[in-house]
């Protein structure tokens, strides 16, 4: 039975290498992309990130920092669906509304695990 378990837990160690390295850094550069582009996410518009912004100081939201601390699976209900967390967030429902597909908010939201 202990055996069974340490093979399992070895197999899910191994898979979680696996994804990470595929998805690696091609993964954070789309998702930078989509951060800083007007038409696709268009975040910088509202958020500051590492001391960067396109159209000055994002201030309608929060300058976003030390978002690794964050589980993923909470940061993409973020971009999806603010309201499900914040029923009266000024953040737009990325998901929700159709702007950005599954993949790209997954890549956002491993971009966003890099802010400092
Ligand atoms: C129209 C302005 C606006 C846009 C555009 C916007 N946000 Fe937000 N965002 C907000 C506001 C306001 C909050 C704070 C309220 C809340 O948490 O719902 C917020 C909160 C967040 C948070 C939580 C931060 C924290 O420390 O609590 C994250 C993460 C986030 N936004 C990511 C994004 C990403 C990624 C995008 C682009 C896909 C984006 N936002 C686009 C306004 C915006």
């Amino acid at each position: 039975m202990r055996l069974a378990k340490s093979l399992l837990i070895a197999s899910a160690i191994s898979g979680l290498v696996a994804t990470s390295s595929l998805a690696g850094d091609d993964l954070v550069k789309q998702g930078e992309k989509i951060f800083m582009t007007k038409s696709l996410g268009n975040c910088l518009a509202c958020h500051a990130a590492n001391g960067k912004n396109v159209d000055g100081p994002g201030s309608m939201g929060p300058n976003l920092q030390a978002l690794q601390y964050w589980p993923d699976e909470a940061l993409y209900q973020k971009i999806y669906n603010p309201y499900t967390t914040n029923p009266i967030s000024a953040m737009p429902a990325f998901g929700k509304n159709g702007w950005l597909s599954d993949s790209q908010i997954k890549a956002v939201v491993a971009y966003l695990k890099t802010i400092k």
